[in-house]
Formats: structure tokens, C-alpha cells, sequence
């Protein structure tokens, strides 16, 4: 067992020249040539508290057949400033087998067990009045053994928001949470059930967009198709399935609901720009809308200000949001 002694989160402490040694997981890697014409590999380690990019000069070609996206590696080398950046000069790199080391310290997790996670989304699904969305909601969240696997491990992301395990269904649950509040404070104007099930199914097309065995990347359908269509075609066969079981709907699933939660899926990025093909042109798509463009900023930012090493309240600059942020007393003290 090649155990874990520093987690890149101390790493940043060092100071140039101080030597390295520890496994890491490595989530990208490419061979570069310097100015010299010499190559070397370009290579992004990580560990469950976050990543720190590497430079090895040394033996690249032994190297970079084995030293590929997903590769477990013992590291050696020494800790080095570059252009303001921290990074890993690697003198020694040696791949690692699966059974010697420990997954979970490579793998960062949400702070919320999976399991009260789900819970917490089946309490949703037990108080949706309209039999039809409820049915859907049930064949999805109850009887899909597969789904329920996936949404229990899949992030919401890659880099973005909630780009951990489990990281989908906390911004799910959490967003639900908001979309319950925003249906009682408005009232009658918003049907609550369309908003439970916007909020339940918007990002669903992510647990095939993603693939998130060990590093998160996109699918090639992800890639070529993208998680909103993808969404309505899930959902698309999910009302089918129910339609074709007999003694599971009252009735036929209704065109109107059908297509107003299409709807939602389609249009929840907002904007043609950020990928939706139509804008919302429906209350409730505009309240999710921005109810999950709330949640996936307060993560991403709250994660940016956690993850901060720099001294003093303010932030280095986010290159995302083009700004510095401020680091208060209570937000640190978290
Ligand atoms: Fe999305
Ligand atoms: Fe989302």
C-alpha cells in the first residue's frame, strides 16, 4: 500500500525547493516541447483536496504511454513557483497499481452523505399532488436501479459547480429546497409540482454527459449531444416506459405537462449564448432557471474562497467571474 503523506492542499504551503513525495491521481497529462526543443510532460495532479499542476523533463518518453488521465503515480520531486503558479518538479515517477493505494483520498466527496441525500429528494417526491408527475418522478427516483446508482455518485460538473461526488444530487436537493420556498411565497402563479420536477430532472442528462469513475470527463455523447437534449430524451423514454406499464397512470401521460417540463429541461441555461435552445417562456422555467444559476454560483464561489491561499481577506483573482472576492471572518472560521 503506497500510503498518502501530503495532500496537495499542504502542498501549497511549501516554499520553492522543498522536496515532494506522495501518490497522486492524475487527471491530465500531454507532452509539450520547451524552447529548446526538448520535450517534456505537461502534467495536472489531484487528490481529494484539489490539484496542483507538474513538470517532468526527465525519461518523458518512458513516461507517456503510462502516466495518462486516470493513472494512480508515486511522485518525487520538488515544489517550484512559476509565473506565480506552485507546481511539481517530478525527478521520479512510478505507476501504481489499484490495490496499493487508498480510492477515497484521491477522490473529493460531498460534504453530505449520498444516502440522507437521497432521502431527502424521495421526501420531495412523496408530497407531488399530480398523479402523472409523480408516477414519472417515482419510475425514475424509486424503480430505476440504474439512475439511482448514478445520480448517488455523479458531480454536477467537471470544473464548475459541485464538481465532486455526489456533488449532481446535493445541487439537486438543494436547489428543490429553494424551489419549495419560491412555490409557497408566490402561491397560486406557480404549479409546484412542475417546479419540484423541473428541479428533480433539469440536470439528469449530466449522468450521461459525465462519466466519473475516477476523473470526471465528458462522454462522447456528452460531447456531441450535451445534457439538455439529452435530458428530454431521457425523459422522453421515461414516460414510454410508463405509458406501456399498464395499471401505472390513471390515464395517458398529458402532451401539456410533457411538453412544459421538456420545456424546463431546454431552456434551463437561460440563454442561447450558455447552450439553451430556447429561452424560458414558462414561470416555472424561469424561476429554475435562476434558482440553478444561484445555487451552481454559490457553490463554485464558496469552493473558490475555501480553496484560497492567499493571505489577507481578499482573494487572487477569479478568472471566471473577473473579480477578487472578499474573505470574511465567518465564511474562513466555516
Ligand atoms: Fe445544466
Ligand atoms: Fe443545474
Amino acid at each position: 500500500m503506497s500510503q498518502k503523506t501530503q495532500f496537495i492542499k499542504d502542498l501549497k504551503e511549501l516554499k520553492d525547493k522543498d522536496p515532494i513525495s506522495s501518490p497522486f491521481l492524475i487527471k491530465f497529462s500531454a507532452v509539450a516541447v520547451g524552447k529548446t526543443g526538448k520535450p517534456y510532460m505537461n502534467i495536472v495532479f489531484m487528490d481529494r483536496t484539489g490539484e496542483l499542476e507538474g513538470r517532468l523533463w526527465d525519461d518523458v518518453n518512458q513516461h507517456m504511454g503510462q502516466a495518462v488521465r486516470g493513472a494512480y503515480v508515486a511522485v518525487e520531486g520538488r515544489c517550484q513557483t512559476y509565473q506565480g503558479r506552485r507546481q511539481i518538479v517530478v525527478a521520479k515517477m512510478q505507476i501504481l497499481r489499484e490495490d496499493q493505494i487508498e480510492p477515497k483520498d484521491y477522490i473529493s466527496e460531498s460534504p453530505v452523505n449520498p444516502d440522507e441525500l437521497y432521502a431527502k429528494l424521495l421526501d420531495f417526491i412523496s408530497t407531488i399532488k399530480d398523479p402523472f408527475c409523480k408516477a414519472l418522478a417515482e419510475s425514475v427516483f424509486q424503480d430505476d436501479r440504474e439512475i439511482i446508482d448514478r445520480y448517488k455518485r455523479a458531480p454536477a460538473a467537471k470544473t464548475v459547480h459541485h464538481a465532486y461526488r455526489t456533488g449532481l444530487l446535493e445541487h439537486v436537493v438543494s436547489i428543490t429546497g429553494i424551489l419549495d420556498l419560491l412555490a409557497g411565497h408566490y402561491g397560486k402563479c406557480l404549479n409546484r409540482d412542475l417546479l419540484l420536477l423541473g428541479g428533480f430532472f433539469h440536470d439528469i442528462g449530466k449522468l450521461l454527459e459525465l462519466s466519473y469513475d475516477r476523473v470526471t470527463d465528458y462522454t462522447t455523447e456528452g460531447k456531441l449531444i450535451g445534457h439538455l437534449v439529452m435530458g428530454v430524451e431521457l425523459l422522453d423514454r421515461k414516460i414510454r416506459e410508463l405509458e406501456s406499464q399498464p395499471g401505472r397512470l390513471p390515464g395517458a401521460f398529458p402532451e401539456e405537462t410533457k411538453l412544459l417540463l421538456k420545456h424546463i429541461i431546454l431552456s434551463h441555461h437561460g440563454q442561447l449564448d450558455f447552450g439553451s435552445p430556447k429561452r424560458p417562456k414558462l414561470l416555472e422555467a424561469l424561476v429554475i432557471h435562476m434558482v440553478d444559476d444561484l445555487d451552481s454560483k454559490m457553490n463554485a464561489i464558496r469552493t473558490f474562497i475555501e480553496q484560497d491561499q492567499t493571505p489577507g481577506n481578499w482573494t487572487a483573482l477569479n478568472r471566471q467571474y473577473e473579480r477578487f472576492f472578499y474573505k470574511p471572518e465567518w465564511l474562513l472560521q466555516e
